[in-house]
């Protein structure tokens, strides 16, 4: 599969690293970006082409799909006209800012019959798979309750690299749309169907940007399942992510990517007792020993791609064999209603549905 890397930034690189990794099964032919010097530049690096121009990368015929890594508010709009030239997509986290927009690509991946994925790479770590493997077979029994905590920190400087950081149309939002959707992503995928948030904001420690440097939120899922959401970007020097799952047969705790906690009642397979079940103390489970630092946090810059491959591994063979993508469209705007109906309960200072169907779209947008 043929690529065109849109977007030359901070992401991009990663993208096009981890697309040439996949040789000979895909191929980085173009970079693009309006910023002359980074389309060549990360052309260069890969003996790739480079162009300015969006539409020319989408008219050639010899580009079989398209990485968009551009500022989040343009996401949809670049989205829906690569799937109408007949491209597969790959679109960095968030699908989009809007739900009302992020529709508009499950409707258009239905009209033309292309693959799109969204990233979300840290549901390829092993800990992430292993829990939710653990969910989807009953091992926690009746899922109760969940977290999803991100207390980074993003100095002044970063969100004053970028004319977009920070603002609600480009960013669409701050420490939850930009940084804690990927623990949000996580939360949903294995706490089911969202239905309902109330939420706080604030901006507290940064200057000049228009969103939330701070949120709480708590989240109602549709199976009855509750859930707490923390995320900053204001929390110094930067801590972990980490997810908790709970239900009544056992619990699950990644934090930072990694497996810390896992406990199974009577989990007499030999394969659950491998993984800590069983016990009666409160110890750490296992230790997974290949999950990847996230590079936002503190880790190694070399494991983003690596996160990143797994996820166009599986998208390289949902396109080969005809099936969805593990991150699939619905899934991703599930993500971003949740992230959408906290900051709208913030701002009203009421609950907030979480609105997954515009009325003249009533099919779209069902996780699935
Ligand atoms: N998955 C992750 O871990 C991860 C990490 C970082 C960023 N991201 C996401 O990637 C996206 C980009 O973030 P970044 O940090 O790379 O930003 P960036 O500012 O470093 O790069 C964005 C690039 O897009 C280019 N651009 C702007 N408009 C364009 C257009 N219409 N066509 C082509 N190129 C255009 C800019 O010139 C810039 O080079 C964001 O949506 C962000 O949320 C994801």
């Amino acid at each position: 599969m043929r690529f065109a890397v849109i977007g030359c930034g901070v992401i991009g690189r990663a993208h096009a690293d981890s697309i040439t990794s996949l040789a000979p099964h895909a191929e980085f032919v173009l970079a693009v970006d309006p910023i002359p010097d980074r389309a060549r530049e990360l052309a260069a690096r890969y003996d790739a082409q480079a162009t300015t121009s969006t539409a020319d990368a989408l008219d050639r015929a010899d580009i079989d799909a398209v990485a968009i890594c551009t500022p989040s508010g343009q996401h949809v709009g670049l989205a829906v006209a690569a799937l109408e030239a007949g491209k597969h997509v790959m679109v960095e986290k968030p699908l989009d800012v809007q739900v009302d927009a992020a529709l508009r690509v499950a409707e258009a991946e239905r009209r033309t019959g292309r693959t799109v994925s969204v990233i979300s790479q840290h549901r390829f770590d092993r800990a992430s798979q292993f829990v939710r493997q653990a969910v989807q077979d009953g091992k926690l029994g009746r899922i109760t309750s969940g977290s999803a905590g991100i207390a980074w920190w993003r100095s002044q400087g970063y969100y004053d690299s970028g004319d977009w950081r920070g603002t609600w149309l480009l960013d669409g939002g701050g420490s939850l749309m930009n940084q804690g959707i990927h623990t949000i992503d996580l939360l949903v995928w294995m706490l089911g169907e969202p239905v309902e948030v109330f939420a706080w904001t604030g901006c507290l420690a940064h200057q000049g940007i228009e969103v939330e440097d701070t949120a709480v939120a708590t989240i109602r899922f549709a199976s009855g399942a509750l859930g707490v959401i923390h995320g900053t970007t204001a929390a110094y020097p930067g801590l972990t992510t980490r997810l908790q799952v709970h239900g009544d047969r056992g619990s699950a705790v990644i934090d930072n990517d990694r497996l810390e906690y896992f406990h199974a009642a009577g989990a007499e397979s030999p394969e659950a007792a491998a993984y800590g079940a069983g016990r009666e103390s409160n110890q750490a489970g296992l230790v997974l020993p290949d999950a990847a630092p996230d590079p936002a946090a503190g880790g190694a810059p070399a494991a983003l791609p690596n996160a990143h491959t797994l996820q166009y591994r599986d998208f390289l063979d949902a396109v080969i064999h005809g099936r969805p993508p593990l991150v699939n469209v619905a899934e991703a705007t599930a993500t971003l209603a949740v992230v959408c109906a906290v900051y709208e309960s913030a701002r009203t200072g009421r609950p907030a549905p979480i609105r997954l169907r515009t009325p003249n779209d009533a099919d779209s947008g069902t996780p699935a």
